[in-house]
This record gives structure tokens, sequence and C-alpha cells, in this order.
């Protein structure tokens, strides 16, 4: 997330700012949130611009904020903190070339290269920025665009119109092109590089003379070639990194692109991905060397997970933090930490401030929130713990349970270590059990257990010897009496 070192825009012009247009009103998201904040692989669409200047060295970066603003800055805000961002107003929509006019007060005197970028495609890299920085800096331009060309039709992308000589002369919006122009398909991306003098003369001078009645940032394009500026163009070498997001159509297509792209970044970096197609992994996760990931695998938010463990199939990981050589199958956690060597699942559940030291063993079916389990502790079958500490080494019986609520409060349960706490024991907290303590299978625990004790809490058992027989001939003499009496009653009835 941090900047690098910050590029340098060419000809001791001084460091490179951006201008990130995302004042739109994105209509076609049909949506309450505004586009930029739709999560893609778990972050904002326009976060994942914003980390991609960042990457490219960019040390100022001013977005330009228009439709639910307010929302847009508050996100942004929370995720980089206050002051690291700043922002341009666009109360009205007005076009591209409008937008980046609202950074001048706050970028019109930086005599360095500024980058423009569009607010809605997630997949621009900090590579890709900074060839297009390269670029402009040794061809010492005016203008370098970013451009992409398409294999099929370019729809509704701006077409990039070359003279003779191949030299950039323009760029014409599909709205407004002729047909022989429509059939151009090297596209505008929308990804500029501007001498910040040059950008802001320019932008001066744009007049709404198009089919939408706008002002064009695209025209800027013109003005700087016809002014007889150098206009140089960078061909994306991949065109998936400028595909916006307009639709939620785009937005699934988009996040399964990005999907593949932190997958394979994973699996480059020696993760094993057994199956790639049901396997979800969110931006920001880490994952160790020699890990493998089974199928059906979510992990997302900020987890991390080291070396050597197996993760899956069909594991829900939420901000975790796994060890090494940890097992983690067919389970769910959200806000644990799992020691080194743990083995979890199948079918555990670990809820938010669940921490498990190394060689904790949780197994079938168990329920853990808000606990710490000490190194070694074994909850193997069925239980739920709650508000727990659990000693080292102590085992926690099949069927256990913390009773830590009373229906208006939460109650802690404390164990200590080499513990051995009987099949379905029942723990009602507040209650504190000693080191090398014994409860009894099926014992309700209500008061303390000192070290070393024994407690048995439950009904003593009764044996009634010869109890079945005799039930059996009570029930079958029963069974003649009530025989005899129909007999009675059906012979009446015939008289
Ligand atoms: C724009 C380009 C087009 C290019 C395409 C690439 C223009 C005129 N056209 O078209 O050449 O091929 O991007 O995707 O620039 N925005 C504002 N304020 C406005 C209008 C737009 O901030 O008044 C923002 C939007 O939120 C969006 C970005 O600018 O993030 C691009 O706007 P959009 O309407 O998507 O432009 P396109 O029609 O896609
Ligand atoms: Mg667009």
């Amino acid at each position: 997330m941090s900047a690098e070192t910050p590029a340098k825009s060419g000809n001791n012009e001084g460091f490179a700012a951006a201008i990130v247009l995302a004042a739109g009103k994105s209509t076609r998201m049909r949506s309450k949130l505004p586009k930029a904040l739709h999560p893609v692989c778990g972050r904002p669409i326009l976060v994942h611009i914003l980390d991609a200047l960042a990457e490219a060295g960019v040390t100022r970066r001013i977005i330009v904020v228009g439709h639910e603003s307010e929302k847009v800055r508050q996100a942004l805000d929370n995720h980089y903190g206050a002051g690291i961002l700043e922002y341009a107003e666009q109360t009205v929509q007005n076009g591209t070339g409008h937008a980046a006019q609202m950074a001048e007060p706050l970028l019109g005197g930086h005599d360095g290269t500024v980058l423009v970028v569009p607010g809605d495609a997630p997949l621009l890299t900090g590579d890709t920025l900074r060839q297009l920085l390269r670029t402009h800096s040794s061809k010492n331009a005016g203008a370098t665009l970013l451009t992409a060309v398409l294999s099929q039709d370019a729809g509704s992308y701006g077409r990039v119109l070359r003279g003779t000589d191949g030299a950039v002369t323009g760029i014409v919006e599909a709205r407004d092109a002729t047909p022989e122009q429509r059939g151009v398909r090297e596209i505008n991306t929308s990804v500029y590089a501007f001498s910040g003098p040059s950008l802001f003369r320019a932008l001066r001078d744009l007049r709404p003379n198009n089919a939408q009645g706008e002002l064009y940032l695209t025209d800027v394009v013109r003005l700087l070639h016809e002014a007889g500026e150098i206009v140089a163009a960078e061909v994306a070498p991949d065109p998936e990194v400028v595909l916006g997001v307009n639709t939620r159509v785009e937005l699934a297509e988009i996040a399964a692109r990005m999907r593949l792209r932190i997958l394979q970044r994973l699996m480059l970096s020696g993760v094993t991905i057994a199956d790639p197609a049901t396997t979800y992994v969110e931006a920001g996760v880490e994952i160790g060397q020699d890990t493998t990931l089974l199928p059906n695998t979510h992990l997302s938010g900020a987890t991390r997970i080291g070396e050597d463990c197996r993760i899956g199939p069909n594991a829900i990981v939420t901000d975790t933090i796994i060890g090494d050589r940890v097992q983690f199958r067919v389970s769910l956690a959200d806000g644990a930490v799992i020691g080194d060597d743990s083995k979890v699942g199948p079918f555990s559940h670990l809820r938010p401030g669940t921490t498990l030291e190394p060689r904790v063993r949780v197994g079938n079916f168990v329920e853990i929130k808000a606990s710490a389990l000490a190194e070694g502790v074994a909850v193997g079958h069925l239980a739920y713990l709650g508000d727990a500490v659990v000693g080292a080494r102590t085992n926690v019986g099949a069927g256990t349970i913390t009773c830590n609520y009373d229906g208006q409060r939460k109650h802690p349960t404390q164990i200590g270590s080499d513990t051995f706490i009987g099949t379905s024991t029942t723990l009602v907290a507040p209650v504190t059990i000693g080191d090398e303590a014994f409860t009894a299978a099926g014992s309700v625990i209500t008061n303390p257990v000192p070290s070393g004790a024994f407690a048995i809490a439950r009904e003593r058992q009764t044996v009634k010897e010869g109890w079945v027989r005799a039930r059996r001939e009570k029930f079958a003499r029963m069974a003649s009496e009530t025989a005899a009496q129909a007999e009675k009653g059906e012979g009446l009835n015939t008289q």
C-alpha cells in the first residue's frame, strides 16, 4: 500500500501526481452503493486503482468525487487514514474534461507529470502505469495515452486517431465518430500521462462541441497535438488492464479476472492450488510457501497463512492468522488465531477472539468463541467453548458445554493445564477449574474445582434388579386383561 520510490516524471520536472475521475453517477449499476465502492476480491474498485498508483510511485492522489461524495470520501479515509488522499468536488457531472478541471485548484501549480485515470478500472496495474510514465518521460511528450488494441469491434470506447506518420492526432468518441473512424480497434483507455502545465492549459480551452454537450478530456489530446506538443501512445500489452466496470455483469467478469490473477500470483510464489475454479482468495490475503489450498476454499479479509499448511476442502477463513503446518478441513474461522501444527475440523467453527496456541486439536462439530486454548489442548468432538481460557494439554471431552450466558451477561470459564474435562460436562460460568483436575462425565459443574481434585456432580446411579422382566410381565398381564374385556363386550353386542 505504501508508495515505493516516487516515480520521477522525467526531465527533472518533479514527481508524478494523479487525478482519479470518480464523480460519475454510474446509473447502470442500479445500486445504492456508489460504483467506486463496490468490492472486487474484497476491496473497493477505487482502492485497487489507488493502490496501483501508489505502486507506480505516485505521491499525490487527487480523487474527483461528486455523486455520493461523502460516502466515497469516508470509505477511502477509513481505508487509508485521513489526510492521505486529496479530494476535488465536481458538483455537476459535466464530462471527463470538466472533472479534470476540478483538480486545478489543487494541482494547477504542479509542473511535473499528471496521470489521469478513470475510477472504474480496477485491473489497472502499477507496472502498466510505470511503463506509461517511462514512455511519457522518454518521449518528452505533452501527453501520453495508454491505448489498447481490441480483437473485436470497439463498441462505445473512444477511438484513437493517428496521422499518416502514425502519430496520435486525437481521440474521437464512438458517438461522434464517422463510420470509418468507428472501424478503428485501437481504443482510448482513459489512462493518460500529461505534462501538468500542458494539461491545465488545454483544459481551459475545452468546448462542449459533441453529441453529449459535455467537456471531454479526450479533446485535450487533439488540442495538444494542434499546439505542436508531442502526443505519444503506449499500447497496453494486455487489453484486460483497462476493462471498466459499468454494470454488475462487468463487475462479475472483472472480479473473475482479478481472482485468477491473485491465484496465479500465489501459485507462482509457491502455493499449491488444487482447483483454482473453486478457490476464492481476496486481494490482501498472504499465504506461505508449500501451503496447499484444496477445493472450495474461501480466504478473505486480513487472513494470513503460514507455510506447509493444508487448507480445505471446504474452508471459509476470514480475518484469521494461521501458523505453519496447520491442517484446516471443512471448517469456518473468523477473527481467530491458529498456532503452528494445530488441526482444525472437520466441521469446526472458530469465532472472533479465538486463539489456539501450537498443537491444538479442534475437531468434529466444535464451536469456539472468544476463548484461548493453550498448547496441546484437545477439543475433539461436539463441544461449545465461549469466553473460556484452557490451560496446556487439557482434554475437553465430547459434549462439553460452557454455559457462558445467563440471559443478560457473558461469564468466563477458566480451566487449568493437564486437566481432564469428562464427556458431557456442563460448565456453568463463571466457574474455575484448576490444574490436573478431573470432572466426571455428565457433571454439571457450578462450583470451583481445585487443582488435582476430582469433581462429580450428577445423580448417583440406581440399579433395580429384575426390573425389565417384571415390566414385561406387567405389560403382558395388561394385554390379556384388555383382550378378555373386549371379548365380553363383543358378546353383548351380538345379542
Ligand atoms: C471514457 C472516454 C473514452 C474511453 C473510455 C474508457 C471521454 C469523453 N471518453 O468514456 O474515450 O474510451 O472512457 O473507459 O473521456 N466522470 C466524472 N465526471 C463526469 C463524467 C465522468 O468524474 O462528469 C468519471 C466517471 O465516474 C468515470 C470516468 O470519469 O470513472 C469515465 O467516465 P465514463 O462516463 O465512464 O466515460 P466513458 O463513456 O466510459
Ligand atoms: Mg466508463
